[in-house]
């Protein structure tokens, strides 16, 4: 079945073989073939390919419908839009996703609206966790806003890494959990809600969801196993904007998703005109505090390690009703995809490669 996208998966294939040199769990043919049969169905912007692995023959992963599509609709908080994308994510990880996903409903009442924070946790016990995040509700104004690449596409990535992990997660049959159940280390997923201003942002009118998951977190003790926070926002369209490395902290996690862009665009030509990471671009570092507003300023003043996951300048649809399906690039978001779920997993193990600090062992703390 893979000779059905040839010019598409050939040269995915020789990048996963690269990558195998670099990470001996990659030897796992189950993760060679991953990305072939899921990417186009699960991030596609065209519903009609969703059944084009129908006829899968050498497999017995079965095929799942598309990720991104359901977002594709208004998410204001407390709104019906909201409430069927809550119980969509709720309803992927507790039926679809098959690996021990222990699920976290954070919901409260804040100025007259019902805010839902979901986090989804793989490896309850572990002392530590690698959390990802993303906000899924949208901007109340423009009416009709769709927040295509703010947050709709991050929380998509998140689901598609989520796959990828729940599949080698604990699978004897596989390499990689076989290494991953030997580290004391989780994977936290979290879709926060009221990251928009309700009327004008400012310190009491944003990131609402953030900011009470983390009270949350510091009560429960789980802030302080947090050992990477990694944000990510306004991504999936075609602008070329950089993302800089905003915090010292996390200069090793972001040299290694350049790494990791280098190896892809190397395999990828057509992808080598666009590159988000570079290593020099420490300039947001000097002002000693946060420039960019996000849902990771709660986690910033608990000292947490973050990583934050944002273009700059702005995508040009930025706020606007522009922000919508039609202005999302279905290349970058595969690219994002695929560097997003190798940097996952290199985080979780380990990296073999020593010139990395391990996402794990935090040498630098935030001074904002
Ligand atoms: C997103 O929704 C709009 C409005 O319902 C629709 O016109 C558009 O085709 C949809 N986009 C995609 C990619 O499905
Ligand atoms: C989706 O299907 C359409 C029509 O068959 C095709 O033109 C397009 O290239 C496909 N897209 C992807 C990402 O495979
Ligand atoms: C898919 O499989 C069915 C039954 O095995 C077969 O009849 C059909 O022709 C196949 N379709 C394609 C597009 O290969
Ligand atoms: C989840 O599984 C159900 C039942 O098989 C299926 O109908 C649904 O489309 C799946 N949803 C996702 C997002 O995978
Ligand atoms: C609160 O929300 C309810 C239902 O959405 C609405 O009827 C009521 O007028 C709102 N109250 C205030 C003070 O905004
Ligand atoms: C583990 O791998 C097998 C194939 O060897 C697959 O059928 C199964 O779905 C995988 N387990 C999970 C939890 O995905
Ligand atoms: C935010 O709320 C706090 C507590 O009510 C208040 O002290 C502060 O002045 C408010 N800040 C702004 C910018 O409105
Ligand atoms: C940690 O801080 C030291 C001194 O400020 C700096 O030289 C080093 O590059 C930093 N390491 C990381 C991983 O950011
Ligand atoms: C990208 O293209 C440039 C110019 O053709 C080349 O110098 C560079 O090595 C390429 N980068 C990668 C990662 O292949």
């Amino acid at each position: 079945m893979l000779m059905m996208f040839p010019t598409v998966y050939a040269p995915l294939l020789i990048f996963l073989s690269v990558l195998r040199a670099v990470g001996a769990e990659t030897t796992d043919p189950l993760y060679l073939n991953f990305h072939n049969l899921y990417l186009d169905e699960s991030l596609s912007l065209t519903p009609q390919n969703m059944t084009c692995h129908k006829n899968s023959s050498s497999t017995d992963i079965s095929n799942g419908p598309n990720l991104l599509l359901p977002f594709n609709r208004t998410r204001i908080p407390s709104s019906s839009g909201s409430i069927y994308i809550q119980n969509y994510i709720k309803k992927y990880y507790k039926t679809n996703l098959t690996s021990p996903w222990n699920v976290e409903i954070d919901s409260f009442v804040e100025k007259n609206h019902t805010f839902t924070n979901l986090a989804f946790t793989l490896g309850g016990a572990a002392s530590q966790y690698i959390v990802l995040a993303a906000h899924y509700d949208s901007k109340i104004e423009p009416e009709g806003f769709i927040g295509g690449i703010d947050s709709a596409t991050p929380c998509a990535i998140l689901m598609y890494i989520s796959k990828f992990m729940d599949h080698f997660y604990l699978n004897s049959s596989s390499n990689i959990d076989a290494n991953l159940a030997n580290k004391d280390i989780g994977l936290k997923i979290v879709f926060f809600d009221g990251e928009e201003a309700l009327k004008q942002w400012g310190p009491n009118d944003s990131i609402y969801g953030s900011k009470h998951l983390a009270k949350r977190w510091i009560n429960n003790g789980v802030m302080e196993k947090v050992s990477l926070f990694v944000l990510l926002d306004l991504l999936g369209s075609a602008d070329k904007s950089i993302i800089p490395s905003y915090f010292s902290s996390t200069n090793s996690n972001y040299r290694l998703l350049n790494d990791i862009e280098n190896e892809f665009n190397s395999q990828f030509k057509s992808y080598n005109n666009t590159k988000y990471f570079n290593p020099q671009e420490l300039r947001f570092q000097n002002f000693n505090r946060i420039v960019i507003e996000d849902d990771h300023i709660p986690f910033v003043e608990n000292d947490v390690n973050v990583l934050h996951l944002i273009p700059v300048p702005f995508p040009k649809v930025w706020h606007t009703i522009d922000d919508n399906f039609h202005n999302l690039d279905q290349d970058n978001i595969k690219k994002w995809a695929i560097i997003l779920t190798k940097f996952t997993l290199e985080s979780l193990m380990g990296n073999p490669d020593q010139t990395y600090n391990s996402a794990f062992s935090s040498s630098n703390n935030t001074s904002e």
